[in-house]
């Protein structure tokens, strides 16, 4: 018989340097008011130069160990955007640090629909037997992506990681997750892209042009499919586990604009009191976003034990993807 995949433990880390709307108003053509009635973004963590990906990953990972109350895990799967490197991937130093040498390691990039597909890659580990516990985490230095002279990109987004503990278990515990839905539209795969540093830029043998080497995101197109990716996706993993949308006690979405978060909550019909976040306090962490929303929440007694908890999000790629799970008894740490 195969085993369900049960969360339990989650922790976060946020890097302490705190950058305010009114920071950034100073260096470029924005505001606190707008950036709040736009995004309700209110400010943002940056990494201090030199910090990469792993460093904050390592952080959250020991955060959700401590709050299983465990001090290893037999995989780590990393979703991240800014990995540490092209080649090789961040998971394997990530574990190391951890003093996990010898467990299966690699990195998931779905950019910030990477968590969700994360955690089901997860799950799949630990169904096939090949995993008993895996350290799920989501960690992007995004601020090293940001292009300086495009205001659209530079106040939504900030850094920080997230992460959540994975152990074998059964599908009628707390914790456990499923069913999923996963899914991707490669046709708007420029909607959010760093044209720079992979093979199809390098093959060409010209040099990047300038700002290729910062994320370039379509706004509003990506606005409007993420509230019907998310929308779609949430119905289809409630249709199959059977539940109806008022039986959902918190919505746990990818926090990318406070717009999009209630829109997602008006189009399922459901009261936006239920959508729990602290994009006000983070912006939006890419794959870290729901990790650390949920250590938030948790730590904040948003999420109680028993409560039905629906994850969903979307990105780049473009990708979305959505889960489901009843909250078990756990600390955030
Ligand atoms: O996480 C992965 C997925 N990412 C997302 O889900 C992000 C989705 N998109 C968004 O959150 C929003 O589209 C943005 C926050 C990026 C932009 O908000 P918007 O309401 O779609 O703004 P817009 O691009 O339609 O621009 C409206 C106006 C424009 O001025 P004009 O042409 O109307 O005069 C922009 O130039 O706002 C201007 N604008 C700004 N003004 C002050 C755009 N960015 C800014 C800014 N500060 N930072």
């Amino acid at each position: 018989m195969s085993s369900a995949a049960v969360l339990c433990g989650v922790g976060a880390y946020l890097p302490p340097r705190l950058v305010t709307n009114d920071d950034l108003a100073l260096r470029m053509d924005t505001s606190d008011e707008w950036i709040r009635s736009r995004t309700g973004i209110g400010r943002r963590h940056f990494a201090d130069p030199g910090t990469a990906t792993s460093d904050l990953a390592v952080e959250a990972g020991a955060r959700a160990l401590k709050s299983a109350g465990r001090d290893g895990a037999d995989a780590v799967v990393v979703a991240t955007m800014t990995p540490d490197h092209p080649c090789p991937a961040t998971a394997p130093t990530v574990a190391s640090r951890l003093g996990l040498t010898g467990a299966t390691a690699f990195d998931v990039s779905a950019v910030c629909s990477g968590f969700v597909y994360a955690l089901a890659t997860a799950a799949g580990l630990i169904a096939t037997g090949v995993a008993r516990s895996v350290l799920v985490i989501g960690a992007e230095v995004n601020s090293t992506v940001l292009n300086p002279d495009d205001r659209s990109t530079s106040v939504i987004f900030g850094d920080g990681a997230g992460a959540v503990l994975l152990r074998a278990g059964t599908d009628d515990e707390y914790g456990a997750l499923g069913p999923f839905d996963l899914g991707s539209d490669g046709t708007g795969a420029e909607h959010i892209m760093i044209a720079a540093g992979g093979s199809r830029g390098r093959g060409s043998g010209a040099e990047p042009a300038p700002g290729d080497q910062y994320m370039a995101m379509h706004g509003q197109e990506v606005f409007r499919h993420a509230v019907l990716r998310m929308s779609a996706s949430a119905r289809h993993v409630l249709a199959q586990a059977g539940w109806g949308v008022p039986d959902l006690d918190r919505v746990v979405s990818h926090q990318a604009n406070q717009r999009i978060i209630n829109q997602l909550a008006d189009d399922l019909g459901l009261p936006r009191d239920r959508a729990v976040g602290n994009i006000a306090r983070v912006g939006n962490t890419g794959a870290a976003s729901i990790p650390i929303a949920l250590a938030d929440a948790c730590s904040r007694g948003e999420l109680n034990e028993g409560d039905r908890v629906l994850l969903t999000a979307f990105g780049g790629g473009l990708t979305w993807g959505s889960t489901l799970l009843r909250w078990p008894r756990v600390d955030g740490v």
